[in-house]
């Protein structure tokens, strides 16, 4: 038993609204993301609805996915988005230059994405084509999409099968201008921007909330610019940032690693926080008033594919690190959540730090969907004011904290979610909850915990990373004493006892 780490949440000290946004996804045209991982198509052998997989959207439905972003990434600055849509059968077939080399038929376009997004219940992002596209292909996409009216777009839209426009919030203006989205100079995109964005219009009611392509890690020159030159056009910007232990040319297994990567990967996770911090206080310097949101539109671990598939299709399998990746980032956005509107998981299945994986007819969850699964209870509720000791991993001197915390609350109900970064010592914690106005009590917590740090799930075992009841919390006299495993992330409720 070690000395108690603690902690005060005060629960009269609302710090902002956690958007439930920030639990978003990114489904790009990437190795087995789009097609086997979420479209299979009408004909297929798999159980689908209207061509989407039944199982994967049953399990992400459990998500409450809040929205998707789409066709891209890198993808998205190659695509075309005229060559998705009518008679599948006479859609172009093309090659994926980008990614892997394989053909792109394009069965996947604009209707079948928006179809997704409803079946999911998620806001449809999507990101236009600046690198290789033009002005008239962006507005003509928006058009297609939103407009109500006699138009060309409409009517063509119409004449494939879709009445009535769809809504439409979110639009990218390029995806990482700065790299495969056209490898520009900040002033460069940022006159680009100020162009392509008139053109995305708002038709009818539908108001489009536009996102300018942002910076690339600490590339905060590429933020000043772009907030120097655009701020009152846009309503969003974008942030890219990775995990990736080793280095962007040496990228290390997703399944063989040791405590020091390990605790190197929770420090880069960690970076987020810093990352945010001084992009948004160059943003204040515009935005003192904070209306334009920091889009963390890609964000999760990047390792080496798994040995033996393509390696342009970014597979990777998905361990108890990168369910703590995924909490770490999570509470780094709550704290941020007066800046940060959006934040995208990269990417939804297959590829990267999926969520679900498939093979064939089957599939699995891996541990960074649990954490989203228990963590869904923020989406949307009041961030409290945390504050206290939060430990020290023994880590050599890299001064990593043990713990990481956050609490909010909605409709009445308190959650608190704890991460303990430590891969082999418990961490004991009491978390006063200062300022309750009423009787609370304990009423479930939930606990991922395995006994190895590179614990995964399998086809052949898919559970061996599951939630469970978590035991080792009490609640007495207004204070939370909690035994977390190590290398492991628990989420408790507390409910006012007139609720119950
Ligand atoms: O998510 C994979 C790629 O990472 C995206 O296509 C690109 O935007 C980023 O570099």
């Amino acid at each position: 038993m070690t000395t108690p780490k603690k902690i005060v949440v005060h629960a009269d000290w609302e710090v902002g609204t956690i958007s439930r946004h920030i639990y978003g996804h990114f489904a790009e045209h990437l190795g087995r993301c789009i097609y086997e991982g979420l479209w299979v198509g009408e004909d297929s052998s798999i159980a689908n609805t209207d061509g989407i997989r039944n199982d994967v959207l049953e399990a992400l439905r459990k998500l409450q996915v809040p929205l998707l972003r789409w066709p891209g990434g890198c993808f998205a600055d190659e695509y075309h988005w005229k060559d998705g849509v009518g008679p599948r059968e006479s859609r172009k077939r093309m090659i994926n230059t980008h990614w892997g080399g394989v053909i792109e038929n394009n069965h996947f376009g604009t209707h079948e994405f928006f179809r997704l997004c409803e079946l999911l219940g998620a806001e449809p992002y999507i990101c236009g084509n600046v690198g290789s596209g033009t002005v008239q292909e962006m507005s003509e996409w928006v058009e297609y999409m939103t407009f109500d009216g006699e138009s060309p777009m409409s009517n063509w839209r119409k004449e494939n099968g879709r009445e009535q426009p769809w809504k439409l919030k979110y639009f990218g203006v390029g995806n990482e201008n700065w790299g495969c989205g056209g490898n520009m100079h900040p002033e460069y995109y940022a006159d680009l921007y100020r162009r392509f964005q008139t053109y995305v219009r708002n038709y009818g009611d539908n108001r489009i909330y536009k996102i300018a392509g942002g910076a690339n890690v600490d590339d905060y020159r590429w933020t000043e610019v772009l907030m120097r030159k655009a701020a009152p056009l846009m309503d969003g910007l974008s942030l890219h940032y990775y995990t990736i232990p080793g280095s962007w040319e040496q990228k290390q297994p997703a399944l063989e690693f040791d405590e020091s990567v390990w605790y190197e990967t929770m420090a880069k996770a960690l970076r987020m926080d810093e990352l945010i911090t001084r992009h948004s206080t160059i943003m204040d310097q515009y935005d003192p008033k904070r209306r334009i949101g920091l889009i963390v539109d890609e964000w999760g671990t990047w390792f080496l594919p798994e040995p033996g598939t393509n390696p342009g299709f970014l597979y990777q399998q998905n361990t108890m690190r990168d369910a703590l990746v995924a909490a770490i980032h999570l509470h780094v956005f709550h704290k941020h959540c007066n800046r940060v509107h959006m934040a995208n998981l990269a990417q939804m299945v297959n590829v990267l730090q999926a969520v679900i994986l498939t093979e064939g007819e089957r599939m699995l969850l891996t541990p960074t969907y649990h954490v989203l699964e228990m963590f869904k209870v923020h989406q949307d509720a009041e961030a409290l004011a945390i504050h206290g000791e939060f430990g020290a991993c023994e880590d050599g001197g890299k001064g990593l904290p043990q713990l990481t915390v956050s609490a909010s609350r909605k409709d009445g109900a308190i959650h608190v979610s704890m991460a303990n970064l430590d891969p082999s010592r418990s961490a004991d914690v009491k978390i006063e909850l200062r300022g309750l106005s009423a009787a609370y009590d304990l009423t479930s917590g939930r606990l991922l915990a395995a006994d190895d740090i590179r614990a995964h799930n399998t086809f052949e075992r898919p559970d061996r990373v599951a939630q469970r009841p978590f035991d080792d919390a009490r609640w007495t006299d207004g204070t939370l004493s909690a035994c977390l495993p190590p290398a492991s992330v628990a989420v408790v409720r507390l409910q006012p006892r007139d609720m119950e």
